[in-house]
């Protein structure tokens, strides 16, 4: 009859259906309980279901069934066909079948692939350095991560940006250990840097943990920020972080540094004088102007905005620490670019026509500024409508591959929390 061969073109279709999906790859916390469902099993006995596992903890197939014993305190079927595992461990990973017949007599399989995790302790930094030396190998510290599964992968940051080890300026040594008993990873990796000299002064390190399982969210120590030395200049071997007191800074320690570069700016430009003075606490920062201080709060930066010839003239800074004593930085002469005779001869004749030439330069670049504001500003209107009439599928796509992404490992975790134990 017709409706006869509906049923199995449609019996067909899920059976070719079934082969195509495979394994259902499922992932489960240790020491939590894990229920597998048992696809298209009658939701009470009598069923007609056997179910096949091939874990660490069997030998071949191990075979379960709703009349058969428990699996000690490993497995069971429950009365609905389902199969609980009420402490997921190590040796449960593997592979999970279930062949089920319905009351119409339709057979079901379902296939499992069981990998499980545990997230270790937030990962530590341990024996941290205090300082470091530039132009040699230091050791930054060791990074920890305790008790996980499967074992995953320790990784340093330098503000931010991954550290690649290139057996150079970079290296880092690792080891991984196996908890004899419970079979939970520790991992330890060692990195040695060696700074570059008249590089960044305080780096910030900061080490995380990748999970061996993919979903599954990394974890961050918290950073370490570091200072740079650079080498003494008798070499006289220091020891890193030792002996504070034999850190006497040289005088070409304190360095000053000045933007624009040179020292050369037009008049009106701005220069920025920064004081780098490498002690621990920070000194303090005095200015100098052609040999005299300057009476301003002290303070490592000196903003010379607006500079006009006034501003012309050398500079140094100082340092004052309380066990250092005073060091005088090299002078910076500060310098104002001449734009041809007219600028340096700039006087009663010449001045006015700059000036209104300046003033409409000025207003010409305003009008301009505004019209391009509003371009940006209508430009960014139109996006925002294109944008949302765009968004609302483009979401529910996203929402749906995401819940489509979560279903598989997220399922027996949802089941865990109805079970709520053996
Ligand atoms: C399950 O994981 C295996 C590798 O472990 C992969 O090849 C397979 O495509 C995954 N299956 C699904 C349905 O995600
Ligand atoms: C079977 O029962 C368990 C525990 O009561 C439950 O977690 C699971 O979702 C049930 N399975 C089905 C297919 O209803």
């Amino acid at each position: 009859m017709a409706a006869g061969a509906a049923v199995r073109a449609w019996m067909l279709v899920l059976c070719l259906w079934g082969a195509v999906t495979g394994d259902q790859n499922i992932t489960a916390r240790i020491g939590k309980p894990l229920v597998l469902n048992c696809k298209g099993a009658p939701k009470k006995p009598p069923q007609q279901l056997e179910w096949k596992l091939n874990t660490g903890r069997t030998e071949a197939w191990k075979v379960l069934s709703p009349q058969g014993d428990p699996w000690d305190s490993v497995a069971r079927v429950l009365p609905n066909g389902s199969l609980l595992l009420p402490a997921v461990g190590i040796q449960d990973e593997g592979t999970f079948r279930c062949r089920a017949t319905s009351r119409s007599g339709k057979e079901t399989k379902s296939n499992y692939r069981v990998r499980v995790y545990q997230i270790p302790g937030k990962p530590e930094i341990v024996d941290p350095a205090s300082e470091l030396m530039a132009g040699v190998p230091n050791k930054v510290g060791t990074c920890v991560s305790e008790g996980g599964y499967p074992a995953g992968t320790l990784s340093w940051h330098l503000d931010g940006k991954t550290l690649t080890p290139d057996g150079k300026g970079v290296s880092v040594k690792e080891e991984t250990k196996r908890h004899p008993e419970t079979g939970l990873f520790t991992l330890h990796s060692e990195l040695m840097v060696t700074p570059t000299r008249g590089g960044a002064l305080h780096p910030t390190f900061s080490c995380s943990f990748t999970p061996g399982l993919p979903r599954r969210r990394a974890l961050h120590t918290a950073p370490i920020q570091l200072r740079v030395w650079s080498e003494h200049r008798g070499g006289e071997g220091p020891s890193v972080g030792e002996h504070m007191s034999e850190y006497t800074v040289p005088l070409e320690e304190v360095q000053l540094v000045v933007e624009p570069e040179g020292g050369a700016v037009a008049l009106g430009g701005t220069v920025t004088l920064t004081c780098e003075a490498p002690a621990q606490p920070p000194p303090q920062i005095h200015w100098i102007k052609d040999g005299r201080p300057l009476p301003l709060p002290p303070g490592p930066v000196l903003l010379l905005p607006e500079v006009g010839p006034e501003d012309q003239g050398t500079y140094s800074c100082v340092a004052t620490h309380p066990s250092h004593g005073p060091q005088e930085s090299g002078a910076v002469s500060i310098s104002l670019i001449e734009t041809g005779k007219e600028g340096t001869t700039a006087g009663s004749v010449e001045g006015p026509g700059l000036e209104t030439l300046a003033l409409s330069l000025g207003i010409l670049g305003g009008l301009g500024t505004v019209a391009l504001l509003i371009g940006v500003i209508m430009w960014h209107r139109r996006r925002q409508r294109r944008g949302q009439e765009r968004k609302v599928p483009e979401n529910q796509e996203e929402e749906e591959e995401e819940r489509a992404e979560l279903n598989q490992p997220e399922e027996p975790e949802a089941a865990e929390s109805s079970t709520g134990g053996p």
